[in-house]
């Protein structure tokens, strides 16, 4: 299954783009509208890409009011990214979006600013989300911690159903005058660089728990997906790649199916976990390598 990266697709003003999609992931929706961030909010890197936008999103109310109506006509799986600045105002939005048509699975941004990313904080919000609704509840992990693994069980075990990895790691950019391009100093970092993070990230989740995986961070060809597939992922999603092509989805799925056929596999996913290895023992010593 192949999905957007939360943030970067607007379904709404490229819908042909989301329909090559099999399901669209919203920006992140907060209780309150926000402005996002003051300029700059996107700054080019060598091997990557930085951004500050803020979680600029319309809120609450006016998603449920004017955003998911039109979101519905797309006929497309919906998964709402969900954020927060507290457990309450992660679980309220849950709870309003329990009882409405066509959404697929909520995403817990649990990398947001100002949200306490330790794995208590983390469990409390699950635990809160998964008391206020029953659709499926995908936790997305930050991947500046070496004990990924630990985060993983720690959500599986507050009742998430599926894990989305990775966020962004936080970077800085600097100007010719040698201060920070961004407005806000330092931004999300994301884009071909993220990939080998992401890939063990993914890795490392794999080998702790059973949940699904969509795989997501730096992919850009068919090749990059299938590398996730192998590490665990079930479902993968681009990011920063929509933004130069946004036809990349068509190609990446030549790609992917190009690169199991290489392989000798039936289908992309027969590759699902192969870099895990056979032997569990030796997958949980080589997972357990990531904390040293
Ligand atoms: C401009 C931009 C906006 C983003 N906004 C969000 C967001 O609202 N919520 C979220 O969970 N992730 C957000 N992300 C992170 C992406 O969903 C994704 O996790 C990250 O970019 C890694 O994938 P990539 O390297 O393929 O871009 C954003 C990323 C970018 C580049």
């Amino acid at each position: 299954m192949l999905l957007n990266a939360s943030g970067c697709l607007d379904a709404l003003s490229a819908p042909e783009v989301a329909r090559s999609l099999d399901g669209y992931v919203t920006k992140t929706i907060t209780p309150e509208p926000r402005e996002g961030n003051p300029p700059v909010r996107i700054a080019e890197t060598r091997a990557g890409m930085l951004n500050s936008i803020g979680l600029a999103n319309p809120g609450r109310e006016r998603f449920l009011a004017q955003t998911l109506p039109r979101l519905r006509d797309l006929e497309l799986p919906i998964w709402v990214s969900v954020g927060g600045f507290s457990v309450g105002e992660y679980a309220e939005t849950c709870a309003a979006l329990d009882g409405e048509d066509g959404i697929a699975a909520i995403e817990l941004n649990l990398s947001c600013p100002n949200v306490d990313e330790a794995p208590e904080g983390a469990i409390e919000i699950v635990a809160a989300c998964r008391e206020a609704t029953d659709l499926p509840l995908y936790a997305k992990l930050s991947p500046a911690t070496w004990n990924m693994a630990e985060h993983a069980r720690a959500v599986e075990f507050a009742g998430a159903d599926g894990l989305s990895l990775v966020n962004t790691l936080r970077g800085l950019a600097l100007d010719r005058n040698l201060r920070p391009t961004l407005g806000t100093g330092g931004g999300g970092y994301s884009g071909p660089a993220l990939k080998p993070v992401a890939l063990a990230a993914v890795y490392a989740c794999a080998n702790a728990v059973e949940l699904p995986i969509v795989g997501m961070g730096g992919v850009r060809t068919g090749l990059d997906a299938l590398e996730l597939i192998a590490a665990g992922a079930s479902s993968v999603a681009l990011g920063t790649l929509l933004f130069t092509e946004p036809e990349a989805p068509a190609r990446i799925r030549v790609e992917l199916a190009a690169e199991a056929a290489a392989r000798n596999l039936a289908h992309p996913l027969a590759a699902r976990r192969m870099a895990l290895g056979s032997s569990p023992e030796s997958v949980v010593r080589i997972g357990n390598e990531f904390r040293k």
